[in-house]
């Protein structure tokens, strides 16, 4: 099965004259199988279509944002009626105060919101904000976690120096002892203690947060006087309509927020409690775009969906109708997968594939067949997915199993990928 990429192929060139290689960043295909479109012409509700015509059942949903379904039509209005009015202005719109307000009424532990426009925006401000609340340096961290690509927090150092992560301490994630020699280690000079919502590392198994590590972590803040931040900007609204860590009963001090929140338009948030209000007060941070007025008032619309609609529990549905799918067709076939993670933000990784070939070979024959999967980042559903959207992704899933099957002796390791990783072993 092939696909026409000729128009993909000369963007592609042209890009490479005047975009350093081309692209950059989480969505450059360099490190995915060849049969990867770069660039995009449209996307619709739970599909995309490339810029030769392919189209997509899209479970990267724009490696987040999209959670009600590309182009949703009540969020767009919101958004367009916006656009008439103003966006970028001298001031924010009053949509500001309204988007803070419904965040603070949702998300139990936020007494306040602060907006910006990326992940890594809220990350660093709630690194800042714990600093400033203490008077502290360090910042502890699991190993292996994204919290953004700022030099603090990068995975790839090019650029950066030493003394950026300076005051940076690691611990294992789940393990309450790792946790607790970190803490210790910071001794009287520990700021804060980042958490991820669960362990969502690529090419690494998930695993979601044991009850008794997110409590250790809340004991030590408290004994410490940290503060305890989550890192809800990939995961959030998508496990909890409140804080991810409301699944664990642990509430943070701060909470950073992105992606989903506006559907696709361009916002981040950081939340965060009373006691973190003065520092959060106190820190300069802004933006030329940060306070724009269309994603603010998308974000209201998108909230409103959350609220109204069962986006939550269909999208966990589906996610387990196609990982028990995915699990019997594996055997069928004869391949051992382990789909980890909660079900709508799956992950599939082979059994004996350390180099990833095999699973790199499944990825590319699904793409081949119209399904965009990941082989090595989780996915994610979306609420515009239909119980017809999977069986098309299952009926899928049965070819590309054969096709692997047939193609198996032909594997090879993706060369760009084996680079990176043994870089990351170093
Ligand atoms: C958990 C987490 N934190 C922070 C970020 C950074 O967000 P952004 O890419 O919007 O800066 C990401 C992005 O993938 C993320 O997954």
């Amino acid at each position: 099965m092939a696909l026409t990429n000729s128009q993909d192929r000369q963007l592609r060139e042209r890009a490479r004259a005047v975009i350093p290689n081309g692209m950059y960043g989480h969505q450059s295909v360099a490190l995915l199988p060849d049969v990867y479109p770069q660039f995009f012409a449209k996307a619709e509700g739970a599909h995309l279509w490339d810029v030769d015509g392919n189209r997509y059942l899209d479970f990267m949903c724009g490696y987040g944002p999209n959670l009600f379904g590309y182009c949703h039509p009540r969020i767009d209005a919101a958004a367009a009626a916006q656009q008439k009015l103003g966006d970028a202005m001298t001031g924010p719109g009053p949509a500001m105060v309204a988007f803070a307000e419904k965040l603070v009424s949702l998300v139990t532990h936020a007494d306040w919101a602060m907006f910006c426009k990326n992940g890594t925006d809220a990350t660093t401000m709630a690194m800042m904000i714990a600093r400033q609340h203490t008077g502290r340096r360090k910042i502890v961290v699991a190993k292996g976690a994204y919290h953004g690509a700022a030099p603090w927090c990068t995975p790839n150092p090019a650029g950066t120096v030493a003394e950026d992560r300076a005051h940076l301490l690691t611990c294992i994630y789940n393990d309450s002892e790792s946790l607790d020699a970190a803490v210790r280690e910071a001794g009287d000079d520990l700021a804060g203690i980042f958490a991820s919502p669960f362990k969502h590392d690529a090419f690494a198994d998930q695993s979601l947060p044991e009850r008794a590590y997110a409590m250790r972590a809340r004991e030590l803040a408290d004994r410490t006087g940290a503060l305890l931040i989550v890192d809800d900007v990939r995961a959030g609204l998508r496990l909890a309509r409140d804080c991810s860590w409301s699944t664990v009963s642990v509430k943070p001090d701060l909470s950073c927020w992105g992606k989903d929140i506006a559907n696709g338009y361009p916002i981040s948030a950081l939340l965060g409690a009373e006691k973190a209000r003065s520092a959060a007060g106190s820190i300069y941070v802004t933006g030329s775009f940060w306070f724009a007025a269309v994603a603010m008032a998308a974000g209201v619309a998108t909230l409103e969906e959350i609220e109204t609609s069962d986006y939550l529990e269909k999208t966990v549905r589906l996610g387990e109708k196609l990982r028990l799918g995915l699990s019997s067709l594996s055997k069928t076939h004869d391949f051992s997968i382990r789909q980890t993670g909660p079900a709508q933000m799956p992950l599939i990784l082979f059994d004996e594939d350390p180099d990833y070939r095999v699973g790199y070979g499944w990825s590319a024959e699904m793409v081949k067949r119209g399904i965009y999967v990941h082989p090595w980042h989780n996915m994610f559903l979306c609420a515009a997915m239909t119980d017809a959207d999977i069986d098309a992704a299952l009926n899928a899933a049965d070819d590309s199993f054969k096709a692997l099957r047939a193609n198996f002796s032909t594997l090879a390791p993706h060369p760009g990928l084996a680079a990176m990783l043994k870089s990351r072993r170093r």
